[in-house]
């Protein structure tokens, strides 16, 4: 009987019995990091499965997706990376966690898919498909490469003009379509604006919006949705009085936080920003960017602008006002950073999997409809698919057992386990270590001095 990790990379479908067998005969030893490393290398395992089988993890498939990365924690549940079993199409998985998953979440959730099912535009991420694993319901979305811009701006600092409105001017594109779709987005802000490495731009989470003409039938209408910092004073003042004006205002709080890395009301309780977003102005752009010329602080000013009858019309309007500061060339050079953290797992429920004593002949963890599975789709959420061309990694992609990786027939460096460890930063620690020594013989100086 080998290791947690083996017994669980087995028992999840991943690697075979015959490629473990394999990967202990080459390595020789009951050394987990490095069978880790060489699963991983091969490509049979990716580094957050990895993770996942070390504590004992073997559920890493919602449906027929298998779970590849975790990209983060949203304000609904958990996105992780997958990739199709069948299709190897790359995709984006949101999960609504059990916890949430009362009637009205339910409810919000399938008009979430609903929505998105039916939009079809470059600036807004596409829905591929939605359904439930057990207690587990699911989002299935376009996997959208690069980071959202409110990490990009937390990590890279202020955006240029320039870049600015490359990012600016397309979210406004995916604004309008929404629009003119008779749909409000209702929570516009940074996190919700992807960019991937060649600036490309694309609008997510358009599903809190409701249908502007049918307001009645959202059960959280009555509710403000949606983050302070961004929100517009109609929406404070009264949330069934949004209209499009009202993504505009939003859209102007996040390019004002674009180019000058701060919200516009900072501080406070969310009480305190809802106050001064009716009631205040914020500081001027050019306190904290002060290249920022006279007509771009202007364009801002015309989107934040607090009453809606007088606000920059359309988002169209925004997109050609803000065209001609575009950048042509956009490169996002601040690649995601790995998360410092153990992934949590998928859904709520989702104790360890591993039983020591479970039957080696046990069934594997895929194959379609198995543990209540069920698809909310049917032809009507396939739309958007095509044009998509995002065919990604294929790692995990058909049950293991068919093919033995290539590497596995090649030498294995031990020293692959150790790459996957952060080097101990001998350069920084060297470099302080002489700083508080010179510093300690400067002071032992001055005060020979005065003695
Ligand atoms: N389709 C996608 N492709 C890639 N990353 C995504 C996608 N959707 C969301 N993300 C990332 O997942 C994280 C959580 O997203 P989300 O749940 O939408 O958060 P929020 O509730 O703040 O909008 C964010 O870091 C976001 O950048
Ligand atoms: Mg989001």
């Amino acid at each position: 009987m080998g290791s947690v990790f083996q017994e669980s990379a087995v028992r999840s479908g991943l690697v075979s019995k015959r490629q473990m067998d394999k990967v202990l005969e080459k390595i020789g030893r009951e050394d987990d990091a490095l069978i880790a490393a060489t699963l991983v290398k091969s490509g049979l395992i990716t580094e957050y499965q990895a993770q996942q089988l070390h504590v004992g993890r073997t559920k890493l498939t919602l449906g027929p997706y298998l779970i590849t990365d975790w990209i983060g924690q949203g304000g609904m549940g958990q996105v992780f990376k997958a990739v199709h079993k069948v299709m190897g199409r790359e995709c984006a998985v949101k999960v609504l966690p059990l916890e949430k998953s009362t009637a009205l979440s339910r409810d919000s959730f399938t008009r979430e898919i609903r929505l998105q099912a039916g939009l079809d535009c470059p600036f807004v991420v596409r829905a591929y498909d939605a359904g439930r694993d057990g207690n587990v319901h699911y989002l299935v979305t376009e996997y959208v490469p690069g980071t959202d811009l409110r990490k990009l701006v937390r990590r890279g600092g202020p955006l240029s003009m320039q870049h600015a409105a490359l990012v600016i001017s397309q979210a406004a594109r995916g604004l309008q379509y929404a629009h003119d779709l008779g749909l409000v987005h209702r929570d516009v802000k940074p996190g919700n604006i992807l960019v991937t490495p060649e600036g490309h731009t694309k609008v997510s989470d358009i599903g809190l919006a409701a249908w502007s003409m049918g307001l009645d039938d959202d059960p959280r209408a009555g509710k403000i949705v949606g983050t302070a910092d961004y929100l517009s004073p109609e929406q404070i003042r009264n949330p069934r009085a949004i209209g499009p004006a009202s993504d505009l205002y939003s859209l102007g709080c996040t390019l004002y936080y674009t180019v000058t890395g701060k919200v516009p009301f900072p501080g406070g309780d969310s009480k305190s920003k809802c106050k001064r977003h009716c009631e205040q102005t914020p500081w001027h752009p050019r306190k904290f960017a002060p290249d920022l010329s006279e007509d771009f602080v202007d364009t801002i000013a015309d989107m934040m602008e607090k009453d809606p009858a007088r606000r920059i019309a359309t988002a169209t309007d925004v997109a050609e006002r803000l065209e001609t500061w575009c950048t042509t060339s956009f490169e996002v050079d601040r690649p995601i950073e790995r998360q410092a953290w153990t992934a949590p797992p998928i859904g709520i429920d989702d104790a360890p999997e591993f039983y020591p004593n479970a039957s080696p002949d046990a069934p594997p963890l895929f194959g379609p409809g198995q543990n209540g599975s069920g698809h909310y789709s049917s032809g009507q959420y396939s739309s958007g698919q095509q044009g998509s061309g995002n065919f990604g990694s294929k790692v995990g992609m058909v049950p293991s057992d068919s093919s033995m990786p290539v590497l596995l027939d090649q030498p294995i460096d031990p020293a692959m386990a150790r790459e996957r460890r952060k080097p101990f930063p001998v350069g920084f620690v060297g470099g302080l270590l002489l700083g508080i020594l010179l510093g300690a013989l400067t002071a032992l100086y001055c005060v020979r001095e005065f003695l």
